[in-house]
């Protein structure tokens, strides 16, 4: 069944994918976006897919972008929180502002965006989210002492509101990515990816977002109703969790 979906970050990298995905799978799409215009304009007029600027660690701002997406829209059923940030530094040189700014953004934005749809969703008794997590909450990273702590909490949030929202007919999962081939992955030097990065990958090659966004859809879909609290990693059998 068609339904609304709001994709946070939704217009560039992985959250492009997935917004163009859900599109694809017939469902009606918003794209949220931080601060590139040019590149929201960009994807807007390739994709015909309606964009919304608004900070994701606001709470404040998330609540106001929502009831302006439903006011177009209609109610949103799929809500992925794709949004994130790095700040990467070795932890005794990291600032109180970078240790913010990436557990805000990457972590409380879930409480942000979903705290505003989840009473509508347990009304109508209908709802998908769907967190972007990472390897790296998964298994810890140097130097991302701030995005392993948020990416952890991603998955601890997501088996938490699973089981409240079980019995609603909310499914909440999360995806666990690893190397992704965006533009963050592809400005890496190309011998430190050859040397140093692909070696770690046993399927020999960064994953595409085009594969992130498959799953997404299949998430979000009416017939996976009984695919709740789970994590799936998707990262060339890097780590196996
Ligand atoms: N790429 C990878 O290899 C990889 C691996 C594991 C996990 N992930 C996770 O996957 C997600 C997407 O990553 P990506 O590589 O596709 O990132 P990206 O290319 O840098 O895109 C990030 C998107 O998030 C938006 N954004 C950032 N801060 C925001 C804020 N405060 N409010 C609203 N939107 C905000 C950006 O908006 P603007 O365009 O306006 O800046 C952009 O649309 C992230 O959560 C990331 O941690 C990525």
């Amino acid at each position: 069944m068609a339904r609304v979906a709001l994709v946070t970050g939704g217009t560039r990298g992985i959250g492009a994918a997935i917004s163009k995905a859900l599109k694809a799978a017939g469902h009606k799409v918003a794209a949220n976006y931080g601060g590139n215009d040019a590149a929201a304009e960009k994807f807007k007029s390739e994709t015909e897919i309606p964009v919304y600027k608004w900070d994701v660690s606001s709470f404040d701002a998330c609540a106001e972008g929502i009831k302006k997406v439903e006011a177009e829209l209609g109610p949103v059923d799929i809500l992925v929180n794709n949004a994130g940030i790095t700040r990467d530094t070795a932890f005794h040189k990291m600032t109180l502002e970078q240790w913010s700014a990436v557990i805000n953004t990457n972590l409380g934005s879930l409480f942000n965006m979903t705290r505003p749809v989840i009473e509508g969703m347990r009304a109508r008794k209908f709802g998908r989210i769907i967190n972007i997590s990472s390897i790296n909450g998964q298994k810890g990273q140097f130097g991302q002492v701030n995005y392993s702590a948020a990416k952890a909490g991603d998955i601890g949030f997501t088996k938490a509101l699973a089981l409240e929202t079980a019995k609603a007919g909310i499914t909440v999962n999360v995806i666990c990515p690893g190397y992704i081939n965006t533009e963050m992955v592809q400005a890496v030097p190309k011998d430190v990816l050859e040397k140093a990065i692909l070696p770690l990958i046993p399927v020999g090659r960064l994953g595409e977002p085009e594969e992130i966004a498959r799953a997404v859809v299949f998430l979000a879909a009416d017939e996976a109703g009984a695919i709740t609290g789970s994590t799936l990693s998707i990262n060339g059998g890097q780590y196996m969790a």
